[in-house]
């Protein structure tokens, strides 16, 4: 049986569905072809010396890892030249690259994470990147106002898994299909066509450490959880925490689950620890297009208005029953 490349999907999409304009295909190509090489990077390891800190920090006081500094300047490189884009946006920059003058510029603003889950770098646990494309609203000379759309505005968002396969996990707004790379051919190959999160779940995600800074909804909601069969919910959870969110959202699309990182009392004036534009919106997008659901306990995440580029926003996201359930309590 031949199996349909990313190449493939994509032009079939272009062809067929009018789901993606022939820039916009281009440009998740050239996105899925750096993320091959930051996979390529991330599996050799200590053997290119890529592991340990750079010893920077970005603009969220975060040290910056090796890794997290080689994935942006590889996601920048691999998206400059093509004529795409009209600027570019990042966990690791302070503020949005413009497209250098020396190439043609595109219609296409890129958003990314370059590498989620930098704890998990030099420990050989899974990592990932994730994306999120806008259209640049004011020609191609973008601010960085001009950013700052909310979430249902993307025309696109996906992550790739650096796992133990490395896969590509992609929403064009009509479903979400994941792409698993297949290294003797260099492809990435439909493997996980329509992937959808069932409604009802026993497992759940958060960082359990933060438990004493919590706020009132999350602390009952997660103490129904572990009250299991005999508790208010009736069933017995089990629980789960990558602490990579590529890793955590990729189990959920997978077999179901709830993933929280809750607004906290550490630093009352952070909305949580997530960011929105680059982590909370495209992983939103991909979980309410696999029939999922994304709040901030309030709000639907891709409903809010951006104010900043590097804004943190609460995250409760996947199976339905239990995410309606969290963002009620936040009602009460
Ligand atoms: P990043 O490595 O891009 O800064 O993101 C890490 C994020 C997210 O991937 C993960 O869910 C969370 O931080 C883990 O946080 P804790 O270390 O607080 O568990
Ligand atoms: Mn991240
Ligand atoms: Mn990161």
């Amino acid at each position: 049986m031949s199996r349909t490349s990313l190449s493939r999907y994509l032009i079939e999409q272009q062809r067929a569905n009018n789901a993606i304009t022939a820039d916009l295909r281009f440009l998740i190509e050239v996105v899925a072809r750096a993320c091959k090489a930051i996979s390529h990077t991330v599996n050799k390891g200590e053997l290119a010396g890529i592991l340990g800190e750079a010893g920077t920090g970005n603009i969220q006081g975060e040290a910056q890892k090796k890794l997290d500094v080689i994935a942006n300047d590889v996601l920048l490189e691999a998206n400059e030249w093509g004529g795409h884009l009209a600027a570019m946006a990042s966990e690791e920059m302070d503020h949005p690259y413009p497209i250098p003058n020396s190439y043609p510029k595109g219609g296409f603003l890129l958003l990314f994470d370059p590498l989620d889950g930098s704890s998990n770098i030099d420990i050989n646990i899974s990592v990932g990147t994730i994306f999120s494309v806008l259209k640049a609203p004011n020609g191609d000379t973008p601010t960085e106002a001009d950013f700052l759309q909310p979430g249902t505005r993307q025309v696109c968002a996906g992550y790739t898994l650096y796992g133990p396969q490395t896969m590509l996990v992609l929403t064009l707004g009509n479903g979400v299909n994941g792409f698993t790379l297949d290294r003797e051919t260099g492809s990435f190959v439909l493997t996980h066509p329509n992937m959808s999160i069932p409604t009802e779940t026993r497992e759940f995600a958060i960082n359990m450490s933060n438990m004493r800074h919590w706020q009132a909804p999350v602390k009952r909601y997660v103490d129904e959880l572990l009250a299991g069969k005999s508790g208010p919910l009736g069933k017995d959870f089990n629980m789960r925490w990558v602490a990579s969110m590529v890793g955590d959202v990729h189990r959920i699309l997978t077999r179901g689950g709830i993933f929280m990182y809750p607004r906290d009392n550490r630093e009352p004036e952070k909305a949580g620890k997530l960011r929105l534009m680059y982590e909370a919106n495209p992983m939103s997008m991909i979980v309410e297009q696999a029939g999922g659901v994304s709040t901030n306990g309030h709000t639907r995440i891709l409903d809010i208005q951006p104010e900043q580029l590097h804004q943190r926003v609460a995250v409760f996201l996947g199976s339905k029953q239990e995410v309606e359930r969290v963002t009620s309590y936040h009602q009460a």
